[in-house]
């Protein structure tokens, strides 16, 4: 009871900062519950990119990890970004740098970079194209089939475009610690226990291409953005989800009535999860962290973001 009353207290606190402040909340998929409760606006990378471009607000609160934030900032570069802990970072984004990077297009000149949306403003900044979940596929068919594609950095995504495009990628070996870990063995056992439900999976995950081996018409593997729209107009009640478990709480609110279930529990980032509804009123109150970008590196790497967001 208590802790409900002080969250309550904590929540309308938070609306009433934002409103004074003039500042809209943007959270992720995989924010904590309570978070995505307060924000003005949930969803996946590429649906708070267009809403960070959009906002009329003075100001962005980034509940997400960092390279979100950095996205925002180089897509409203004129409003104040904040995140609420800086420490909120992303291992697949850490898996490389942007002196990597040109030594990896050195070693393939003529190549064309298709940069996944969790990587730093630097590494967009030596990108071609970003793209997100939602709409790597797209940006790989709009490129000419002749072009090289180095696709980077999350291996398990690419190994899912080059299957569902035909099309051959030269792949950078990183990978999202939480979406590795969802493997084979976790769908299978489900296809088995439960064979009513419905499987959605995300294409970071380290399942994502064996999947497609042994696919059948209830396995679907797709962004968060599109689960949401999936188990909205599905007639089925009952769908099991393999992704990080934040998008849980998403889905049983946009779906009310139906049942989600994590394919695995422990996919969990904690890097997602170190924005708390405290840490949210500090940053708004406090007006903490700013999230700034080198303006040459922003004006580079909103090039890539901008073709992103064309092939939504
Ligand atoms: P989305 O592009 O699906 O929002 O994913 C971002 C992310 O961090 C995946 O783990
Ligand atoms: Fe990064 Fe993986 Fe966390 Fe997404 S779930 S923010 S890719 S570490």
């Amino acid at each position: 009871m208590t802790t409900l009353m002080t969250e309550k207290t904590l929540q309308e606190e938070v609306r009433g900062l934002a409103a004074a402040r003039d500042a809209v909340i943007l959270a992720h998929n995989y924010q904590v519950p309570e978070v995505q409760d307060v924000a003005d606006y949930v969803g996946d990378s590429l649906g708070l990119s267009r809403e960070a471009a959009a906002t009329d607000a003075e100001a962005i609160v980034f509940c997400g990890v960092h390279f979100m934030a950095e996205t925002a900032k180089i897509l409203s570069p004129e409003k104040t970004v904040l995140i609420p802990d800086l420490d909120a970072g992303c291992s697949l984004a850490a898996s490389i740098t942007a002196d990597q990077l040109r030594d990896w297009k050195a070693k393939h000149p003529g190549a064309l970079v298709v940069s996944y949306v969790n990587t730093t403003a630097e590494v967009k900044a030596e990108s071609d194209y970003c793209c997100t979940s939602g709409n790597a596929q797209a940006v790989i068919e709009a490129i000419p089939e002749e072009r090289e594609i180095l696709f980077l950095p999350d291996m398990f995504l690419g190994m899912w475009l080059e299957r569902v495009t035909g099309r051959k990628l030269t792949i950078w070996l990183g990978e999202c610690h939480v979406h590795a870990g969802i493997r084979p063995a976790d769908i299978e056992r489900w296809q088995a226990e439960a064979p009513d439900a419905e499987l959605l999976v995300h294409p970071e995950c380290g399942c994502a291409s064996q999947c497609m081996a042994f696919a059948n018409g209830r396995t679907h593997i797709i962004s968060p953005g599109k689960m949401v729209d999936f188990a909205r107009r599905s007639t089925k009640e009952r769908f099991l989800v393999a992704t990080e478990t934040g998008i849980i709480h998403r889905l049983k609110k946009e779906a009310p009535g139906k049942r989600f279930e994590a394919v695995s529990e422990r996919a969990i980032c904690r890097y997602m999860k170190m924005i708390t509804l405290e840490k949210l009123r500090d940053s708004l109150r406090e007006w903490k962290y700013e999230v700034t970008v080198e303006p040459e590196i922003a004006e580079r790497a909103r090039g890539a973001i901008d073709r992103m967001i064309a092939l939504g």
